[in-house]
């Protein structure tokens, strides 16, 4: 059986990977230090699942390895806060960049193909509309440094070594699984602070004077489940047939703060309750992926609905609660 090593395999994209790696017929060995996860998350997707897969309490940033020969290696394992990088730059330099390097030691012993988490704040807040591939790089926090400088030693190294090798940069990812038993447990995007407004707090949009088409930003938003079965075809890819240099997973529609509030309550028949504050620093107005590289590439294409995606964060969100 094809054997596929998870670097962060607690993390919401990592864990709802692991679904979709399992249900596809792969043998998963998870890697991850649960400095933002839980080792509970393998409960879930053993139960989601009903498949066993093996785990290894490692952070990725020391020498390390896993007992049996893997065949393909997706690195997730990596800090994510925008706001904790640009506190704490040394901290995200030393934790992103460094277990990349150590990722691409384990794939040079085991002769793996790597498939790297990035993300569309490799692009900065100055980009085409949508964008493409082909946008300048130049991000705008050392979070983004860090996703920028982990495309460059995946890619260079893995042409060094002859290994394939794919970066994929993720555009907005929300939604849980259908089961409600994965899900985001981050606080820092757009939909915990969604739950917040429906939930007896205030959600704070960030701006309303934009030049998009009801003033405020508009994003690319692509349901986590969707991402985790690009991953999967991904991964068959760099498998059988090649490299992928850089590749935007999204779905290619822009949806604005409000309209994904409208949504929310649409889908889950609460009230959000918000207020309009100033603009957020470093906001783009606009960010949407070009997505014609990845159909071409993998006959795939985003298609779970923002509804579906608010309607499972919810009952995420509830599931969490009762805990
Ligand atoms: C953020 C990260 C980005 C990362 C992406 C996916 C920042 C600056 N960027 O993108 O690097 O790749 O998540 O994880 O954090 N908003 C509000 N009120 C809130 C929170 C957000 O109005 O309380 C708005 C923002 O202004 C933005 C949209 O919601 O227009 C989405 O924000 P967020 O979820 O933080 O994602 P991004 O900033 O797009």
């Amino acid at each position: 059986m094809t054997r596929i090593l998870v670097t962060g395999a607690a993390g919401y994209i990592g864990s709802h990977t692991c679904v979709a790696l399992l249900n596809a017929g792969y043998d998963v060995v998870g890697v991850d230090n649960f400095i933002n996860s839980s080792s509970s998350v393998y409960k879930s997707i053993e139960s989601i699942t009903g498949k066993r897969m093996r785990i290894f309490d490692i952070d990725c940033r020391t020498d390390f390895d896993v007992p049996e020969k893997v065949d393909a290696i997706i690195h997730f394992a990596a800090l994510k806060s925008v706001g904790d990088s640009v506190a704490f730059p040394v901290k995200y330099y030393d934790n992103n960049v460094l277990s990349t390097v150590k990722v691409m030691d384990v794939a040079n012993r085991h002769r793996a193909p790597v498939v790297f988490s990035s993300s569309a704040c490799v692009y900065g807040d100055k980009t085409l509309r949508p964008v493409t591939e082909s946008n300048n790089l130049c991000p705008i926090n050392p979070y983004g440094e860090t996703k920028m400088i982990g495309e460059q030693i995946i890619r260079n190294i893995s042409n060094r070594l002859g290994l394939n090798y794919a970066n994929l940069r993720y555009f907005n990812p929300i939604g849980s699984h259908a089961s409600g038993l994965l899900g985001d447990i981050s606080t820092t995007n757009l939909m915990p602070h969604i739950i917040k407004g429906a939930t007896g707090g205030c959600l704070q949009v960030f701006g309303d004077d934009y030049q998009t088409s009801d003033g405020y930003c508009v994003r690319d938003y692509v349901h986590v489940e969707d991402i985790a079965d690009a991953h999967v075809k991904t991964v068959e890819y760099v498998l059988s047939n090649g490299s992928i240099d850089a590749m935007n997973l999204g779905t290619g529609y822009g949806t604005s703060v409000v309209e994904l509030i409208n949504l929310f309550e649409q889908a889950n028949l609460k009230k959000v309750n918000y207020e309009v504050v100033g603009r957020r620093d470093g906001d783009a107005p606009v960010l949407v992926a070009d997505v014609k590289l990845m159909k071409e590439t993998l006959g795939f294409s985003c298609d779970r609905t923002l509804l579906n995606a608010c309607e499972s964060s919810y009952k995420f969100y509830g599931a969490n609660q009762c805990k």
